[in-house]
């Protein structure tokens, strides 16, 4: 069967009570439309569709062009949303999903359920319910005699017997297609709030004689619209849930999951742990075998099999194998560590790459360099990479020793197996296997320490008296 997909996003969404359009606002890092949008992509639809209005722009710069898109320029119902899809579509045969761009918490396993009965009893479509012990602002559900889906109610439109039903609407529907449209020219916007209801239709197909399921989920959880920013919380903290979840099945040890949290399109390889506090957003991605945390906010950033990151920042940036980053590292973006490198405390890192072995054990500063392979980065040494107009480059042959304290003012190269002499400030070149020194001879005055010792204390006196 051809399955097409309509989601509705063209609501504002003042509930929210902010500047973002609400199906744009994240969970767990995603627009909510994006969930939405990326489960229709999992069931393989043949054309999806997203009603845009408020916000048109933005949410279609968001989502480019994964979709179609069609325009309701005044938001007069959900029904009269899903009529705006009707010049893209009506034409189709096949069964059209309509979902909400404020549920993003709708399982795949649901879709595919729905799918599977209407195929069964041959229905004209079905509809995704859940039971819910709060079931204050959503549409209830109405049985006949023998049980079978009568119609949905809003609940501004209940009677009082209407409104104690806890079996809701999820807002989660599929569809025959030209049954869907069919129906849809008859809808009215007499109701309470003067809108064309999506919910009538079911009503309307019922009293054609159609048959319409009604499919309880067992986890209700996925039914969460999210109308105001309680519910956008609720919704994180499940989705949060699911993801933990779905990464420790993978095989990946979460030592705390309360306070971990991982966005949606994160992937992390199995035998790895990840410890308290650990934060994985964005494109990230982490290998085998790596133990993250405690506290680690990684953002955008690829970190190889076997790395240790610790009490760190990263974004953009990308770990090496066996690498160690932390405790107390920032790597920012084009950050590349190779192999077994090593970035300890209060280091950063930006705009560089550092070779296999490599270590920059602690407080220094690294930007818009080209370090080599076993090159040693004494305590204190940094690039000084920027005049206050540009930024100058700094290359570091293999094996070097950069000793403590060193300023590497760039653009600058040390060469292969060179020795800069701690404390210096380097302003040349230095060539391969070279010593540089760049700094004052010491001096030693014998017994000079305890005169002027003599001296400050008399002045002192002096002064006092
Ligand atoms: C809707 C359902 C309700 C269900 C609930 C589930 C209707 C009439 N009611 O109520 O039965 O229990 O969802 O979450 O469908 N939208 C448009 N254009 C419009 C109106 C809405 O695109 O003219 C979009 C919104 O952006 C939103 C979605 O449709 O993404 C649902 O609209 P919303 O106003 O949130 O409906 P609910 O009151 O939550
Ligand atoms: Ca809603």
């Amino acid at each position: 069967m051809r399955i097409y997909g309509i989601v509705l996003a063209a609501g504002q969404g003042k509930r929210m009570k902010s500047k973002l359009y609400k199906v744009l606002h994240p969970v767990c890092g995603k627009p909510m439309v994006g969930h939405v949008v990326d489960l229709l992509d999992r069931l393989a639809c043949e054309k999806r569709i997203v009603v845009v209005g408020h916000g048109a722009e933005k949410v279609k710069a968001y989502l480019g062009d994964r979709t179609d898109y069609a325009l309701q320029e005044q938001q007069l119902g959900t029904g009269h949303a899903v009529l705006q899809a009707k010049d893209l579509l009506a034409s189709e045969e096949g069964l059209t999903f309509v979902l909400y761009g404020d549920t993003p918490l709708i399982r795949e396993e649901s879709l595919r359920e729905m799918i599977r009965l209407v195929e069964q009893e041959s229905a004209a479509g079905a509809v995704l319910t859940a039971e819910m012990d709060v079931p204050f602002g959503y549409g209830r559900i109405l049985r006949d005699g023998e049980g079978n889906l009568a119609g949905i109610v809003e609940e501004k439109d209940c009677t009082p017997e209407q409104a104690a039903i806890r079996e809701i609407n999820t807002g989660i529907y599929c569809f025959d297609n030209r049954k869907l449209f069919a129906a849809l020219a008859q809808v009215t916007n007499e109701n309470a709030q003067r809108e064309y209801y999506l919910t009538d239709v079911i009503a309307i197909l019922r009293g054609a004689g159609e048959a319409l399921l009604a499919y309880k989920t067992p986890d209700w959880t996925e039914a969460i619209g999210v109308n105001d920013r309680v519910a956008l919380s609720e919704a994180e903290a499940v989705m949060k849930q699911r993801i933990n979840r779905m990464h420790m099945l993978n095989g990946v040890s979460i030592q705390d999951p309360a306070s971990t949290y991982i966005e949606a399109d994160v992937v992390i390889g199995s035998d790895t742990r990840l410890l308290p506090g650990t934060v994985l957003r964005g494109a990230t991605v982490i290998g085998e075998d790596c133990v993250i945390g405690p506290n680690a906010d990684i953002t955008d950033s690829r970190v190889e099999n076997g790395a240790t990151v610790k009490h760190s920042v990263l974004l953009e940036a990308e770990v090496g194998p066996e690498a160690a980053v932390g405790p107390f590292a920032y790597l920012r973006p084009g950050a590349k560590l190779g192999e077994k490198v090593k970035v300890g405390d209060f280091v950063e890192i930006k705009n560089a790459t550092l070779g296999a072995g490599s270590k920059v054990s602690h407080l220094s500063y690294v930007g818009d360099a080209i370090v080599g392979k076993n090159v040693n980065m004494g305590c204190g040494s940094i690039t000084v990479n920027y005049d206050g107009f540009n930024k100058h480059k700094t290359e570091i042959g293999d094996d070097a020793f950069v000793g403590s304290n060193v300023n590497l003012v760039a653009p600058v190269t040390i060469g292969k197996g060179a020795f800069v002499v701690a404390g210096s400030t380097i302003t040349r070149d230095v060539e391969e296997d070279a010593l540089a020194v760049a700094r004052e001879r010491q001096v030693n005055k014998p017994g000079y320490a305890a005169k002027l010792r003599s001296r400050l204390k008399n002045r002192k006196k002096e002064e006092d008296e």
